[in-house]
């Protein structure tokens, strides 16, 4: 039987991590691990407490948080403090301050050694923006996947519009750059890609290719 890999993925905003990661990890009997949807399971924790949303008030938030994530096969449940909020984690809201919170330390430590821990076994695929960097340093196949910043925009932009939420192209354009620039310029395990990631640009390239391309960096 092949060795089962640890697969990490990091990148930007809308490049299409959790989409081709979930598929990629299918095809390749792994589970998949998705690392953004538990700091936006904190941002979400955090802001049940009122706006604004404060340094104070994240801290709180994380002290005595479960978060647990269930994939079936199909898409990842999110749930905190057994309270499933996979929807609610979605929302352009929790988008606009998920940044603001995974910058604090007490944060990333926590939802780190979880995220490691789920590694253990082997056979998974990660995704992230410090999945390589510091997450899972020794990961087998290491890969950094972007696409341009407008291609990403459009993306997320219809994705948004098919959901039912109404912003415009330039809105979401706006957001996803601030997003970036915030988690590439924090202090703490910044957006970067890993010295020995593979560069994976899909500006033009449809899901099944990007797909096959990782499927192919994992050897089968
Ligand atoms: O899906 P999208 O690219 O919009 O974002 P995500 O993967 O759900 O991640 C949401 C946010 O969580 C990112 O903008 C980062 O601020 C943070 N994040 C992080 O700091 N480290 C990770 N390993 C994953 C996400
Ligand atoms: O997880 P991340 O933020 O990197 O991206 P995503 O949420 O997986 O993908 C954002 C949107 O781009 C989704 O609606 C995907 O269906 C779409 N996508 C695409 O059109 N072409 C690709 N090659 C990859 C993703």
């Amino acid at each position: 039987m092949a060795k089962k890999l640890v697969v990490a993925i990091d990148g930007p905003a809308g490049a299409g991590k959790s989409t081709v990661a979930q598929l990629a990890a299918k095809e390749l009997g792994y589970t998949y691990i998705d690392t953004g949807a538990m700091y936006r399971a904190v941002a979400w924790k955090a802001l049940k407490a009122g706006e604004p949303l404060t340094d104070e008030k994240i801290l709180t938030a994380v002290a005595d948080i479960a978060v647990s994530l269930r994939y079936d096969g199909k898409r990842t449940q999110v749930f905190v403090d057994g309270e499933e909020v996979t929807n609610e984690i979605r929302t352009p809201a929790i988008s606009a301050v998920v940044s603001q919170v995974a910058r604090l330390g007490p944060v990333r430590e926590k939802m780190v050694e979880q995220q490691r821990r789920m590694a253990d076994a082997g056979g998974v695929l990660m995704d992230g923006r410090d999945i390589a960097t510091h997450v899972l340093p020794n990961a087998d196949v290491k890969i950094f996947l972007t696409a341009s910043l407008a291609e990403r925009a459009k993306r997320r932009w219809k994705e948004m519009q098919e959901k039912g939420y109404v912003m415009t192209l330039a809105e979401l354009e706006a957001d996803i750059a601030r997003r970036d620039k915030a988690d590439s310029e924090r202090e703490i395990s910044p957006l970067v890609q890993a010295p020995d990631a593979d560069l994976l640009d899909t500006t033009g390239m449809d899901i099944a290719a990007v797909v096959r391309a990782i499927v192919e960096r994992c050897g089968k």
